[in-house]
C-alpha cells in the first residue's frame, strides 16, 4: 500500500486526537438528551471513524444502519445516490446524528438527511471527519467537522479507492497516476 500513497496528509496521532475532541464536542451538544441518541453511519467509508468516535462517547447510544449506493467515477464523487436498504431503527422523536467520512459535493449527506428528516426525529445533525471546502456546498451546514482539507483524493482510515486502502491507518493522498 505504502508505495501508492504520495504523502501523508493527516497522521494517525492527529486523527486520534481530533476524534477524541469531536466526541467531547458531540457530548456537549447532546448533554442530557444523549441517552436517546441514534447514530446513523454512512457505510462503508465511515466505519473506522465511527468505531473510534463512539468509543470516546461516554453515554448510551444506538447505531441505526442504512445502506445507500453511489454511482460514481473512480475518484470523483457525485452521480446518483440511492437508498438500497432502509434504516434498521425507528427514529421518530429521537435525536439522530449522521456520521460520514467526508463531505465533498454534499450530494450523499443531503440525500441521507432528506430521507431521515421526513421521519420526524427530535433533532437531526451531521458529522464528518473530513470536508473539502473548495467543493462543499455553501447551503449545507454540517454541525461537526474534523478537518478541512485541500481538494485532493484521499484514502485511508476508512476511505477507499476501489475498496482498497480502508485499512491504511493514516489519511494519505493517493498517487494520481493510479487513477489518471
Ligand atoms: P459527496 O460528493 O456526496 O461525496 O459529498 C461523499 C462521498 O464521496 C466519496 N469521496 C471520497 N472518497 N477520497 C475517498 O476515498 C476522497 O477524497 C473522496 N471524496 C469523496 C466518499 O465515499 C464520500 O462519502
Amino acid at each position: 500500500m505504502k508505495q501508492d500513497i504520495e504523502r501523508i496528509l493527516i497522521p494517525r496521532d492527529r486523527i486520534q486526537a481530533r476524534v477524541r475532541e469531536m466526541a467531547r464536542e458531540i457530548s456537549e451538544v447532546y448533554g442530557d438528551d444523549s441517552q436517546g441518541l441514534i447514530i446513523v453511519p454512512v457505510l462503508a467509508g465511515s466505519i473506522i471513524f465511527l468505531a473510534d468516535l463512539i468509543r470516546f462517547l461516554p453515554f448510551k447510544m444506538k447505531i441505526g444502519l442504512m445502506t445507500i449506493s453511489r454511482y460514481r467515477g473512480a475518484t470523483t464523487s457525485g452521480g446518483e445516490v440511492r437508498l438500497v436498504q432502509d434504516l434498521t431503527l425507528d427514529i421518530h422523536g429521537r435525536h439522530v446524528l449522521v456520521v460520514d467520512d467526508i463531505l465533498d459535493t454534499g450530494k450523499t449527506l443531503r440525500m441521507v438527511v432528506e430521507q431521515l428528516r421526513g421521519r420526524q426525529p427530535a433533532s437531526l445533525r451531521t458529522c464528518v471527519l473530513l470536508r473539502k471546502p473548495a467543493r462543499a456546498p455553501k447551503d449545507f451546514a454540517v454541525e461537526f467537522v474534523g478537518f478541512d482539507i485541500e481538494d485532493v483524493f484521499v484514502v485511508g482510515y476508512g476511505l477507499d479507492y476501489g475498496d482498497h486502502y480502508r485499512n491504511w491507518p493514516d489519511i494519505g493522498v493517493l498517487r494520481p497516476e493510479l487513477y489518471a
